[in-house]
């Protein structure tokens, strides 16, 4: 196969976790650390709470910030819900969308995936869509089925031109915060077809550039052997991505591996 051009995506999802202090920290650490990210693209992504102290904080570097969630409305009367302009103002540049905690914790479906989607699309936000089945499906031979039917719908009336800014993240759900993490095998077969669907639908320009992330029990021990993957373009770090220490080291192991593909 080509050699993979795609350098490293490394985003850390802090989920509801960190004061501001503690936020402002662990983004300096990253920030410090940049002269050795330089080919990494990579996304901090706080609680609400804290984008603006951590905005503050990556200001001026190549640190990109992101937010965990959003509402498909532009403005009104929708009591604790932010928006996709909102976000575009607060310094966001990325956003989550259908994570599985917020699919199996807070109801949402394919149908607001896509929503949310378009929202941060049209706002000029890079969604990152998250996919993956749950242990039943697995076991049931399910898989590639139910990321079929979650790109499909999650997807729906996205242009190729807008697909384009979409990065996809591949987290299966037995591996978030289970300390499960997918065989790189086992992950790479689901993020082949993922690419693979992407090519089907909108061609192999597309395909070819699509950045395909794995989530799921990432830390530096194992984010090496996935990267080496064709297929891994990067990680969405969950629970490691808390500390510094684990977080740089997932980023230089995936830029380790990323060194010797070229
Ligand atoms: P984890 O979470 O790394 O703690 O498994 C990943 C995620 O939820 O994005």
């Amino acid at each position: 196969m080509a050699g993979r051009r795609r350098g490293p995506f490394i985003a850390g999802n802090w989920k509801m976790n960190l004061g501001l202090h503690e936020a402002r920290d662990l983004a300096r650490k990253v920030v410090d650390a940049e002269p050795e990210l330089r080919e990494c693209t990579t996304v901090l992504i706080p609680p609400f709470t804290a984008l603006e102290t951590v905005r503050g904080t990556v200001a001026g570097s190549a640190v990109a910030l992101g937010a965990q969630n959003l509402y498909w409305e532009d403005a009104g009367a929708f009591t604790g819900e932010v928006s996709a302009p909102m976000l575009r103002d607060a310094g966001c540049a990325y956003v989550l969308v259908g994570h599985s905690e917020r699919r199996q914790l807070f109801g949402e479906t394919d149908g607001t995936v896509n929503r949310k989607a378009k929202a941060a699309l049209k706002a000029g936000l890079v969604p990152i869509v998250c996919v993956g089945e749950v242990l039943a499906e697995r076991d049931a031979g399910r898989t590639l089925e139910r990321i079929d039917e979650q790109l499909a719908r999650g997807l729906e009336s996205v242009s190729g031109q807008d697909l384009e800014r979409v990065v996809v993240a591949y987290e299966p759900v037995w591996a978030i915060g289970t300390g499960r993490t997918a065989s790189p095998g086992q992950a790479q077969e689901v993020q082949a077809h993922i690419r693979d669907r992407i090519r089907k639908s909108y061609g192999n320009g597309t395909a070819d550039c699509a950045i395909i992330l794995y989530g799921g029990s990432v830390k530096p021990a194992n984010s090496y052997p996935l990267f080496k993957e064709n297929d891994i373009d990067g990680f969405l770090v969950g629970g490691a991505s808390l500390s510094g220490l684990s977080f740089l080291g997932i980023a230089r192991e995936a830029l380790r591996a990323y060194g010797e593909e070229k």
